[in-house]
Formats: structure tokens, C-alpha cells, sequence
């Protein structure tokens, strides 16, 4: 399985496996937007025939406050239900994160969760070691609360 950045022309593959995936979906618009703003931040995972199986969305945070250090934002990841604990997931948050740091000096990479998603929780707590920064009350769309997380990439900056 090849992990490399994403280009315009896999946005579409890319939202597909969004809405195989999640419920949280996004329009094209907002997909072009993170590829033309922060073309090195968004990967793909393919497979042999370069069919898309997973990627990450993402971008540099845009609202940042008063004091607050430049950071990464993991908008959406997701990896098909065949190809998942093959370390793909892994490999796409690695290479984001790396690109945040040396290419936007990004001082840390947030993201949202699901407080049910022992999945995904497993994958940011224990194999990146994000923490939890706070928990949004009735984050998403169904009422469901989300751990907003986040990861320091301070060692990555050159
Ligand atoms: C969460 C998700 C992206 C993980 O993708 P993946 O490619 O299977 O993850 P990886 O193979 O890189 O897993 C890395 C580590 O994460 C943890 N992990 C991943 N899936 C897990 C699971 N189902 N249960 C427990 N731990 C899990 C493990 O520690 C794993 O390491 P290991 O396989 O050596 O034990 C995938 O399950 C998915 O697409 N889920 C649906 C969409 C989603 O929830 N996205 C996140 C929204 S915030």
C-alpha cells in the first residue's frame, strides 16, 4: 500500500471513502479548499491498482487566537473497512503531522473525536500519544460529545 500526498484528482476517491466511513461529510468545495490552501497537509493511502483506501484531511488551523502558537487541524480520517490495522491510519497522521511542522512550523496538531470511538481514540491516545485537551458537549450533529485532542510536534521543527 502506497501513502503519498493528495492531488486535485483524488479529492473525489477521497470523499468517497469519507461517506463509506463517517457520518461527518463535506462538500467538494471544502476538499478543494484544503488541497489548494495546504496542498502538503492531505495524504492518500492507494492501493495496487491506485484505487483510493484511506486518506487525511487537513489543514492549518485559520482561527487562531490571541497568544495562541500556529497549529495543525486533523479535519476528517478515514481508512476502508478492509484495509484497516495494516498501520495505514498511522502512516497517514505521521507524514501530516511532519509536514505541519517543517512546512508551516505548527507547533502542535489538534483534532476532534467521538467519545465512542475506541478505534480512533486507541489510534491518537496510545499509538500517537495525543491528550486530551477538553470535551465539547454535544460536538456533533446527533448530540454526541467530542474529546477535542491534541498532539506537540515541537520535536519535528527544523
Ligand atoms: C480509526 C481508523 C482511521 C484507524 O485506521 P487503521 O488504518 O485501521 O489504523 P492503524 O492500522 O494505523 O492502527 C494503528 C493503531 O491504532 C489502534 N487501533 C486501530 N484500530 C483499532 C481498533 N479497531 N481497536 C483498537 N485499537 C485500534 C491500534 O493501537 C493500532 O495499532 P496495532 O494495529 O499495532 O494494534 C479506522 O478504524 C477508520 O477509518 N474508522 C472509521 C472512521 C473514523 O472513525 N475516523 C476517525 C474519526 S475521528
Amino acid at each position: 500500500m502506497n501513502v503519498r500526498p493528495a492531488r486535485v484528482e483524488d479529492l473525489a476517491g477521497m470523499q468517497a471513502c469519507n461517506l463509506q466511513n463517517l457520518p461527518e461529510n463535506y462538500t467538494m468545495k471544502y476538499y478543494l479548499y484544503h488541497a489548494l490552501s495546504w496542498p502538503q497537509l492531505s495524504y492518500v493511502a492507494e492501493d495496487h491498482k491506485g484505487r483510493i483506501v484511506g486518506y487525511i484531511l487537513a489543514k492549518m488551523e485559520e482561527d487562531v487566537t490571541d497568544g495562541d502558537e500556529p497549529h495543525g487541524h486533523v479535519t476528517s480520517i478515514s481508512v476502508l473497512r478492509s484495509y484497516r490495522r495494516l498501520g495505514l491510519a498511522k502512516r497517514l497522521m505521521v507524514q501530516s503531522q511532519e509536514a505541519m511542522a517543517t512546512v508551516y512550523r505548527a507547533s502542535y496538531v489538534s483534532l476532534h473525536v467521538r467519545k465512542s470511538n475506541r478505534a480512533a481514540l486507541a489510534l491518537y491516545k496510545d499509538t500517537l500519544g495525543f491528550t486530551v485537551k477538553e470535551i465539547e458537549k454535544k460536538y456533533y450533529a446527533d448530540g454526541e460529545d467530542a474529546y477535542a485532542m491534541r498532539l506537540s510536534l515541537k520535536h519535528l521543527a527544523r
